[in-house]
């Protein structure tokens, strides 16, 4: 035990020399886009509970539109943002470039022990790669999810990351696979179960309350819910020609509320598309936060996404969930969950029905509500420098 810790905190073998006064370790948590918000939270308010480390939670800002960030933020009752980056928009090479260099100067500043990122979007690999430079400890959470398509910026996102992770949280066994066939183990991989679905049971009862599809004229199962934003999906102006098509199709049949991703609705705009899906009575409506999408999940039929997180979301919610993928690197949604790979043909989205049928339960393994938790547990477990607080808390 050294001079300056409290004398009844206990040394943890192993752990790193920086130390704050109060003998506590600092984390840094990374959020920079939506999907980063909903898994974080959990695993934060976890480690908040144990008392064990000191927490800096930074935001770089990738997604800063209010209906993208502040509103997801409120919904989730996430902590105060303690370092905003402000990198916004850019290509993939200046954004991840600007989020690498804002994040290197936190970690200057802050010098923590830890940095925890979440997901596969460009915050996580930028800042996963400032911390490795720096000789910085990185946890990963959501780790081992492979889509083995290289056309993805995710799958490039999640492999680096992986890479350069020395704690690697995995929500299905098929991800713990992944990062095994990669040479990557050594007792490094925790199979916590999925940060998103607690989010999710946390919040379910308030977002079915709400009954968000009464606000676009829409009836409890009788209606398709719509996101698409990936680049290889709306980037491309004839690719989105023919999925604009298809959902004209669908909404000849079915009624159809799509809240439009910015990057999307910019897109549609260009070529008539938004016009189009508006004469044939899709409800296309504005981004919409976390409580008011959960809703819009949980009232709907059938689900007609691009999304990763969507198609978590929908298992755990039992909805039929359509994914206008070739591939997706979530598989446990396939054999465990209500997910259906929908490929690559737009004229197939036409064809989707809602499903009437009361929804079944989620039956995927330590999707249960607690793997922040678990998450807690393990950081506690391998970065703590102090037991007191942690030992309290068990
Ligand atoms: C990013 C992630 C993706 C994730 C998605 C969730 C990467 C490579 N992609 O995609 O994995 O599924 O977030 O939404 O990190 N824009 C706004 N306001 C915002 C944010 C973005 O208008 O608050 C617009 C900008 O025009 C921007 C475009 O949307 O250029 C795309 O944003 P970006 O952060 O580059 O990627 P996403 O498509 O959101």
């Amino acid at each position: 035990m050294t001079a300056t810790q409290p004398p009844n905190l206990v040394l943890v073998p192993g752990t790193p020399a920086a130390r704050l006064a109060d003998g506590r370790s600092t984390i840094v948590h990374v959020v920079g886009a939506r999907p980063n918000f909903v898994k974080m939270a959990p695993v934060i308010a976890a480690l908040e509970r144990r008392m064990a480390f000191r927490q800096v939670v930074v935001h770089t800002g990738q997604h800063y539109d209010s209906r993208m960030s502040d509103d997801v933020l409120a919904d989730l009752d996430f902590p105060d943002v303690d370092v905003f980056l402000g990198v916004g928009s850019g290509t993939h090479g200046v954004q991840t470039a600007k989020v690498l260099s804002e994040f290197e100067k936190v970690l200057l500043e802050h010098r923590p022990d830890l940095v925890v990122v979440a997901g596969d979007v460009n915050s996580t690999l930028a800042c996963a790669l400032a911390a490795s430079k720096l000789g910085i400890a990185i946890a990963h959470v959501e780790a081992g999810l492979r889509s083995f398509d290289w056309s993805m910026p995710e799958e490039v996102n999640r492999v680096l990351t992986d890479r350069l992770a020395d704690l690697l949280f995995t929500h299905s066994p098929e991800a713990t696979d992944n990062l095994e066939a990669e040479g990557i183990g050594g007792g490094r991989i925790y199979y916590v179960g999925n940060t998103m679905i607690d989010s999710l049971r946390r919040c379910e009862k308030r977002a079915r309350a709400l009954e968000a599809w009464t606000t676009v004229g829409m009836r409890a199962r009788d209606y398709v819910l719509v996101t698409l934003h990936r680049p290889a999906n709306v980037d491309d102006p004839a690719r989105l020609a023919g999925i604009v098509q298809g959902l004209e199709g669908l909404a000849a049949h079915t009624p159809v509320v799509f809240p439009i991703h910015p990057r999307t609705r910019a897109r549609l705009a260009e070529d008539g598309g938004l016009d189009r899906l508006e004469t044939a009575g899709v409800a296309c409506i504005e981004p919409v936060a976390y409580l008011e999408f959960l809703s819009l999940q949980a009232g709907a039929g059938a689900i007609v996404t691009d999304s990763g997180g969507v198609q978590e979301e929908a298992s755990a919610l039992g909805v039929s969930c359509f994914t206008f993928r070739p591939n997706t690197e979530r598989p446990v949604t396939l054999t465990h969950g209500t997910n259906v790979l929908l490929g690559e043909d737009p004229t197939e989205i036409a064809e989707v029905r809602p499903a009437t049928h009361p929804p079944t339960p989620c039956a995927i393994p330590l999707w249960d509500g607690h793997a922040g938790e678990r998450v807690a547990d393990a950081l506690v477990a391998n970065y703590a420098m102090v037991t007191g607080a942690a030992e309290a808390h068990a």
